[in-house]
């Protein structure tokens, strides 16, 4: 699977997705994330690829111009499945839209800062927008790199252990249950007797027991949504 992440601040991405498990699948080749610099398409001498908004008010636009030769670009090399830009008045993204988004071979996701990018390269490029929650951050690099994170770590052989993706919180609709390692007793707190017994059977239900219980006292709305 392709990502292109068109961004003006590339130094924001290169942390986060060039560790662990997400260099582990660029590693096998099962993910490619490439960092595209908006800045190189910039306009003039300065690379500029903002301007004052039109009507007044505080805050600079990303400029259409920029952000449109960048994407024709990257479009004349590859098809794209999707052309996604984050924003805060996008869709609200979960587990369901990472299992969807994981499905696809290229996708562009595209990073806006200040005031966001001119409506006209949404209405004409984007095919869709996504939020990570209800609260404005800086830009959307960070928002990219949690869509590029929870989406890679789903593609086949990118976890060590295929398995353990779909055992995850909200991959059944449940929060994942509680976990324990060594030591047994940890400040005269014991690991739950049924995980040390050895019985699969028993073990499997005590987890979605559990995971049934926290999911109702924490996120009753996620029971909710699954009737
Ligand atoms: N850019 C700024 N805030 C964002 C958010 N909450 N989700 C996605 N992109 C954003």
């Amino acid at each position: 699977m392709n990502f292109k992440i068109v961004t003006a601040l590339p130094q924001l991405l290169e942390g986060p997705l060039n560790h662990s498990i997400m260099q582990r699948g660029q590693d096998k080749g099962l993910l490619q994330i490439e960092l595209v610099n908006l800045r190189e398409y910039g306009l003039g001498p300065h690379k500029q690829i903002d301007d004052y908004q039109f009507g007044g008010g505080a805050g600079m636009v990303m400029m259409c111009e920029p952000l449109a030769s960048c994407i024709e670009d990257l479009c004349s090399k590859a098809e794209f499945d999707e052309i996604i830009y984050l924003t805060p008045d996008g869709e609200k993204f979960n587990q369901k839209l990472a299992n969807q988004l994981s499905l696809k071979k290229n996708i562009m996701l595209i990073c806006g800062h200040y005031k966001g990018i001119d409506e006209r390269i949404r209405e004409k490029y984007v095919s869709k927008e996504i939020s990570i929650g209800d609260y404005v951050l800086s830009g959307g690099e960070l928002a990219a790199a949690i869509v590029v994170d929870s989406v890679g770590r789903l593609l086949p052989g990118v976890l060590n252990n295929e398995t353990s993706a779909l055992l995850d919180s909200f991959q059944d609709g449940l929060l994942a249950p509680p976990v324990y390692t060594r030591p047994r007793n940890f400040k005269d707190m014991e690991v739950p007797e049924v995980l040390l017994s050895g019985n699969d059977a028993a073990i499997e239900n005590w987890r979605y027991e559990m995971s049934l219980e926290r999911t109702k006292k924490r996120r009753p709305d996620i029971l909710e949504d699954n009737d």
